[in-house]
Formats: structure tokens, sequence, C-alpha cells
């Protein structure tokens, strides 16, 4: 009965799909053309390592870029497997690491029902501090701090970082924008008071949660088989 279904499956794979799906242990590289079955050989992988290797939803993780990828995903696998497919720790790294750091926001000195702020919410604050500052807004223009201190955090640079690296000062200075690290850690700061994250802080804080608690990694290095 179990080996009927997971034919059925595997039939829907052409070989070097079939490949990536039954190879489960170790790291998996796949690269294809756009529209070619990526996703499919993702959804059957993980479909196969349920069905066939009854690896616990619980742990495996799956992470994509945007939210129509995952729910596309978890759709085409809760069609093969059901409802077991609710277990799964999979969506856009931005939810799934949201998850991770509501359930060990204590550790970062954040409430565990910290804030998300959406870029708007971002940007007025940006606004506000500018003003407070008395910095002039046509050179302080939000999108600009805002895309600026987004693109360090995305380089994990943390505002003591950026403030102690002579090259963005210089940067800085020389685009009449010399405030702009400090502009950093005060939105970072007020940030942090309001109890609230921003979209990169979702990223940057997963990072930093577990470069300094070994032991979390080790929980969720271990949770996650998959
Ligand atoms: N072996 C196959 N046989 C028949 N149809 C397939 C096969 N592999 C994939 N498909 C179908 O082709 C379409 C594209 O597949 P899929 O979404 O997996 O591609 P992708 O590489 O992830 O695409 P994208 O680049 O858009 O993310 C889907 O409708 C899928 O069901
Ligand atoms: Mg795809």
């Amino acid at each position: 009965m179990a080996s009927e279904v997971q034919a059925d499956y595997l039939n829907e794979l052409n070989p070097p799909q079939r490949e990536g799906v039954v190879n489960t242990e170790g790291p998996t590289m796949l690269i294809a053309g756009a529209g070619s079955g990526k996703t499919r050989v993702l959804t059957y992988r993980i479909v196969h390592l349920m069905r066939h290797h009854n690896v616990d939803p619980f742990n495996i993780m799956a992470l994509t870029f945007t939210n129509k990828a995952a729910r596309e995903m978890r759709d085409r696998i809760e069609k093969i497997v059901g409802n077991e497919a609710k277990n799964l720790y999979m969506g856009t790294f931005h939810s799934v690491f949201a998850r991770i750091l509501r359930s060990e926001a204590s550790k970062l000195g954040y409430p565990s029902n910290f804030t998300i702020y959406d870029t708007d919410d971002s940007k007025t604050l940006i606004k506000q501090i500018v003003k407070e500052k008395n910095l002039d807004d046509k050179l302080y223009k939000a999108n600009v701090v805002y895309n600026r201190i987004s693109a360090a955090k995305n380089r994990l640079v943390s505002w003591r970082d950026y403030i102690n690296n002579p090259i963005y000062a210089e940067d800085d200075a020389s685009n009449m924008r010399p405030e702009m690290g400090k502009l950093y850690q005060t939105y970072v700061t007020r940030c942090f008071n309001a109890g609230a994250m921003d979209f990169d802080d979702l990223l940057f804080n997963t990072n930093v949660l577990f470069q300094e608690h070994p032991d979390e990694l080790n929980k969720y290095q271990h949770r996650f088989h998959y």
C-alpha cells in the first residue's frame, strides 16, 4: 500500500529530479532553469522524507524567499501527505526566523511579543529621528537612510561596527551625510526600546542569536535534521 503511494509520486519525476528526491542524506545542490521543476523536487523530497523515511515533519525546515513559493510548496505537500504538512517548519526566511525569534526573544532582550515594523513603520521612525536631530531631510531622505541601514544589517554590520568603520564614515562624509552612523545607532536603539524588530532585524538578530548562544544553535541543529 505504502509503496504504491511512493511509486505514485516518484513516477511524476524525470531521472535527474528523482535523484534529487531519493538522495536524502547530506547536502544536495540543484541547479536548473526557470520552470524546469525545481520546486517539484523540493516538494517531493520533503514528501519522500516523510513517507519513505518516516521523518517527523517537526524535524524538517524549508525556507523560501517569497510567500508565494512557501504557500505553493505547502499546498502541494498537503495534497500528497495531508494534514501532517501543518507540522513542517516551512516559510520564508523572514517568517521562519520570526518564529524562532519569538520563542528565544528574551535571550536577546526583546519581549516575546515583539512588534515587527514594516517598511513604512521604519521610514516613519527614521523621519522622526531626522527631524529630532535637526538634520536636513533633503540630505537625509528616509528612503536613503533606510536603505543604508538595511544594507548594513544585511551585511551583518551592527551600528557599532558601522560607526567604527572608517570606510563607511568616509563614504557618508563624501555624500554629505556624516551623521549616518549616529542615525543608525539611534534607529536601532529606538526600535529596541520599543520592543520592535524591522524586517532586516529578523535576519540580523537570528544570526546574533546563533552566534552568541551556541546552546541555541545546537538545539536547532539537532531539531532540524533536514
Ligand atoms: N517531471 C515532471 N513532469 C511533469 N510536470 C512537471 C515535472 N516537473 C515539473 N513539472 C511541472 O512543471 C511546472 C513547473 O515546475 P516547478 O514549479 O517545480 O518549476 P521551478 O523550476 O520551481 O519553476 P520556477 O523557476 O518558476 O520556480 C509545474 O506545473 C510542475 O508541476
Ligand atoms: Mg520554483
